[in-house]
């Protein structure tokens, strides 16, 4: 596999081949198809889910992806959906940055399950991970039956190459990788450290906009889909499937990444956070942070997600007499918080690259007492640029359930309700 090339936009019927003519003109499954290939459909959504949300590939690739032995349970004391082994507190929750490998630890290894809810049995929720890993994937290769995967990374490149192509990211890009898709991952830096989402609900898509219009937020051209690369390589490879949320493996005697041609709109991407268009008040107030939703996955209630990826790039605040940080709320969403670059403004400390949040349904947060002091003694006639930050959130409609090794890790901060005990009663009845 070599070629990094991508093909622009979102959700986009894509027609894309390695070798030229591989791809059957004007019908998906030929009795023969060019170079011996075998032809395959890879579908994202119900066959007859409607034209706007259906998703799926034609393949045209070596050997079928069923050739593979059969799965056994395969042991990963660290990587699960075990999400109600123990009780939900309403507490607010925050992580210190989970640590690099002690030991050699390839993507798969390096993964560990930090909270989640729902179920990939109904096919609704997420789980929330993150990873850090110090060597490549090698002689082994992974798929998610449970959920769309979305990479965040923060520390060092990820290669992800997978069955449609190659994909190279770097903190502050993400990569999404449709339910079922086989990859593999290699670090071009030697070690890399992210989150990973679990999408166990409907493929992502990009918000609707209202009367914001047909541009801006995540631009559709931005996003970035592989063209054809594929690997002709036999040998005893290891294929790990995580199915209903447990990991399996079965043994395959090829490369699974060998499709040399495709056609169709399930594809992987990746983007660029820097390129969102973010969009505020230039006027008074501070919007819901609904206006800085990337991608997100509907549920079978209009206007509720199952789940938003959200982010908090550098951007302008300009909002006259007005408490310009996040304000202090109580959502019945809930919302789990990592930190790619920089610092988050509405934390004067304790929010790093790599450490996490999670403020579940009608639990109350908001500025920290140093960040609010500050943000009311900010002259707002003034404009001010918030450079230096990159934040992301799932935001999720069910409650968010720590794992029982996040609630029990060092890395949990058992004083992080300190951060608001500092706020002072400033209330006089007799000022008004
Ligand atoms: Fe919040």
């Amino acid at each position: 596999m070599g070629s990094t090339e991508y093909m622009s936009g979102f959700g986009n019927e894509f027609a894309t081949e390695a070798l030229d003519g591989a791809l059957p003109v004007g019908q998906n499954s030929p009795q023969k198809t060019p170079y011996g290939l075998y032809a395959e459909q890879f579908s994202g959504t119900a066959f007859t889910a409607p034209n706007a949300l259906n998703r799926r590939t034609w393949v045209y690739r070596i050997r079928p992806a069923a050739m593979h032995g059969p799965f056994t349970a395969f042991k990963h004391a660290r990587f699960h959906n075990r999400f109600t082994e123990v009780p939900t507190p309403p507490e607010r929750l925050r992580w210190d940055p989970f640590p690099a490998p002690a030991e050699p630890a390839d993507f798969l290894d390096g993964l560990y399950s930090v909270a989640g809810n729902g179920s990939a049995a109904h096919q609704e929720g997420c789980g929330l991970h993150v990873y850090a890993a110090n060597r490549d994937m090698a002689g082994r290769f992974f798929y998610n039956a449970d959920g769309e995967v979305v990479l965040v990374p923060w520390s060092g490149r990820l290669r992800v190459e997978t069955e449609l192509g190659i994909l190279e990211v770097a903190p502050c890009e993400i990569a999404v990788v449709p339910r079922g898709l086989r990859f593999r991952i290699a670090l071009p830096d030697g070690e890399a450290r992210g989150y990973m989402g679990e999408n166990f609900g409907a493929a992502l898509q990009l918000p609707e906009r209202g009367p914001i219009g047909a541009n801006s937020l995540a631009n559709p051209r931005d996003f970035l889909t592989p063209v054809a690369s594929y690997e002709d390589e036999e040998g005893e490879f290891e294929l790990v499937a995580k199915f209903q949320g447990n990991l399996w493996h079965a043994p395959i005697h090829h490369s699974p990444l060998d499709v040399v041609a495709w056609h169709g709109n399930n594809a992987p991407c990746k983007y660029d956070l820097m390129r969102f268009n973010t969009i505020g008040s230039i006027s008074y107030d501070h919007p819901d942070p609904s206006i800085f939703t990337v991608l997100t996955s509907q549920s079978d209630t209009p206007g509720t997600a199952n789940i938003d990826f959200v982010i908090f790039p550098p951007r302008w605040l300009v909002a006259r007499d007005t408490f310009r940080p996040p304000w202090f709320h109580r959502n019945i969403m809930s919302e789990f918080m990592g930190l790619i670059h920089g610092e988050y403004d509405a934390k004067a400390g304790g929010f790093e690259p790599g450490g996490a949040s999670i403020h579940n349904c009608m639990s109350a947060h908001g500025p920290d007492a140093e960040s609010h002091e500050k943000a009311v003694a900010t002259d707002t006639a003034a404009p001010q640029h918030v450079a230096d930050t990159m934040a992301f959130m799932f935001e999720t409609r069910r409650v968010i359930h720590p794992t029982r090794q996040a609630l029990e890790s060092p890395q949990l901060q058992q004083d992080y309700h300190e951060c608001w005990q500092g706020l002072e009663k400033r209330f006089d009845p007799a000022r008004r």
